[in-house]
């Protein structure tokens, strides 16, 4: 469905992405790891062509899609459902506007099926009664349910999230977690998850992987991370920092009381 192969990425001297080749199975979750920094964000903007990869290929069903122009990137952008890892609704226009948004950009006419449709994905989220609200009505959570109806009011083949419980207390990371498995189940698309958030990965992935310092250093089944041995994978499941990291922070002295 989407293929990413030997992708790298340089911002000035700094080498973010070093050679990553992964597919994205059709209809299935795969959920990306990786600690803060090491360019998840990244890889997700070069699958739909926010960003140009200095080498390697991106395919969408078989057509390479990183060597197109931008107007030529419409009709594939629209396949596509992004959640922004900051959720980014437009302040100013009510919840039923901004989800329609994107129908207007496509050009679909306001009229009855177009109403229709935002009443539909607001109830997929549950949120059909804030139709009429401003989104600073609303809490972080209901926020990003929002940004997640607007990402599926255009039917997308495939949705990314980017870190979709973030800043979210426990519950309310969980009512995602649902939401991402209930899209998945209802609407059959293939899923992306760029999270940190250990709980949500084991929750919604049907498929894992692991980035670390521009490499994909384990990708497979969420059983085959939980047994993992590589000590970079164990490490981040268990939360836990690096021997070097530990003893620089050791060796750096204590700050003085006053
Ligand atoms: N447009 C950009 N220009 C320069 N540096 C960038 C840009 N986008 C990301 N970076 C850098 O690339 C690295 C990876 O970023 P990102 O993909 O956002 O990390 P994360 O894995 O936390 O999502 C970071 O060091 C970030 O500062
Ligand atoms: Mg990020």
């Amino acid at each position: 469905m989407v293929r990413i192969e030997g992708l790298e990425k340089r911002f000035g001297f700094q080498h973010v992405l070093k050679g990553v080749t992964l597919a994205f199975p059709r209809g299935k979750t795969t959920v990306v790891l990786g600690p803060s920094g090491c360019g998840k964000s990244v890889m997700l903007k070069h699958l739909v062509g926010l960003l140009k990869p200095d080498r390697g290929r991106i395919y969408f069903e078989d057509q390479r899609i990183d060597t197109l122009a931008e107007h030529q990137l419409g009709p594939i952008r629209r396949r596509f459902g992004f959640l922004f890892q900051q959720g980014a609704l437009f302040d100013s226009m009510s919840v039923g506007d901004n989800v329609r948004f994107p129908l207007r950009e496509a050009g679909v006419p306001d009229d009855e099926w177009s109403i229709q449709r935002v009443r539909h994905v607001l109830n997929m989220v549950g949120l059909e009664q804030s139709i009429d609200k401003m989104p600073a009505e609303l809490s972080g959570g209901q926020q990003k349910r929002v940004a997640l109806a607007r990402a599926i009011v255009l039917e997308p083949q495939v949705i990314l999230y980017d870190e979709p419980t973030t800043g979210l207390d426990p519950i309310r990371s969980d009512v995602i977690n649902e939401l991402i498995l209930k899209l998945a189940r209802q609407l059959e698309v293939t899923s992306i998850v760029v999270t940190h958030d250990l709980a949500s990965a084991f929750k919604v992935a049907d498929r894992m992987v692991m980035l670390h310092e521009g490499h994909v250093i384990l990708e497979g089944l969420p059983e085959e991370f939980r047994k993992a041995t590589d000590p970079v994978v164990r490490r981040f499941l268990r939360g836990e920092a690096s021997d070097e990291e530990l003893a620089a922070i050791r060796a750096a002295g204590t700050p003085r009381r006053s």
